[in-house]
């Protein structure tokens, strides 16, 4: 696309809910190809840059191989064996990376460096983690939602635990696609509404017992109590999350027919139970596997543009 089109995907709020409806109808459409063994090659000749300063193994997996499947390419780059990792300034690298590859995706610590990454980048950029926000993965867990129980608009999502990224990414999917998220943290670890970036404050509901926040919901959701980059926290954060694990009685609390989602990796015992996790509530390994599927949809429309 020219240049005036041009898309990133650096938070959920940067599409539309008209955009999210395309793209969850996409997904159903291109997942079924794929189960199908349906060759579809429209990324053939492009490259995407992966660029990772943190961990990872669904991030990686699902976008190489789903780039693969469309017939692009990838190149994989780390802070520790690129210049990155030697200071060359971040503008620079976007400049020349940019030049060379079709599409980017960037893990990354704060979300101020992808955003200058995108404002000397000539081609489209998606976020694939900061320490504010992981987009990709709620665009793979409401895709979940929607296979297993329909729409999500004006259902009940419950975070327990961490105000992290992606309670900040429940929050911006709630304001647009219009569910409601009860949030129950750990005093010292709330969520901060100016930093997810949500206006209306009705699309949340901050509870202090983890239970009530459960309660009537139709997904119950949690994440690690340490996410990357926070680790001198562990030991502090150990101690203040102990209340905060999502165990029977939790999804007790819930609609009977809640799911249960995690983004993995995932601590049994710690920010859930194995009996939860498990469950045949959980539905933690299609979201994984969802990951793929949405992300291959959100590539080819950040490059080609609505299909059919
Ligand atoms: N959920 C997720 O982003 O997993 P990885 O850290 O393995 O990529
Ligand atoms: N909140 C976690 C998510 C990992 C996929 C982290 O940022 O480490």
């Amino acid at each position: 696309p020219g240049m005036s089109l041009m898309k990133h995907y650096l938070q959920f709020k940067d599409l539309r809910a008209e955009e999210y409806a395309y793209l969850f109808d996409r997904a159903s459409t291109i997942k079924k190809r794929f189960k199908n063994y349906e060759k579809y090659t429209p990324l053939a000749d492009r490259t995407l840059a992966m660029i990772f300063e943190k961990a990872s193994t669904r991030t990686r997996v699902s976008f190489e191989a789903g780039m693969y499947q469309m017939g692009g390419s990838v190149v994989h780059l780390t802070t520790g064996d690129s210049q990155l990792g030697r200071a060359e300034p971040i503008e620079d690298s976007a400049r020349v990376i940019s030049r060379m590859v079709d599409l980017v995706m960037i893990r990354t610590f704060e979300q101020t460096k992808i955003e200058r990454f995108a404002a000397h980048s000539r081609v489209p950029v998606i976020n694939g983690l900061t320490n504010e926000y992981h987009p990709c993965q709620i665009l793979a867990d409401i895709f979940t939602f929607i296979e297993h129980r329909g729409s999500i608009q004006g259902k009940v999502v419950a975070w327990v635990g961490d105000g992290n990224n992606m309670a900040n990414t429940w929050l911006q999917a709630a304001e647009i696609l219009g569910f409601t998220v009860h949030v129950s943290t750990p005093g010292g670890y709330e969520v901060d509404p100016a930093v997810a970036g949500v206006k209306d404050a009705g699309c949340y509901r901050v509870f202090a017992d983890p239970k009530e926040a459960c309660r009537g919901a139709h997904l119950v959701t949690t994440d690690v109590w340490t996410s990357m980059g926070y680790e001198a926290e562990n030991e502090a954060r150990r101690k203040a999350f102990a209340d905060w694990c999502v165990d029977a009685d939790m999804m007790a609390a819930a609609q009977p027919d809640a799911l249960f989602m995690h983004c993995l990796p995932a601590h049994r015992g710690e920010e859930v139970t194995a009996e939860v996790i498990d469950g045949p509530q959980s539905v933690v390994w299609d979201e994984a596997e969802n990951r793929m599927h949405v992300q291959k949809v959100l590539m080819e429309y950040l490059l080609l543009g609505r299909i059919g």
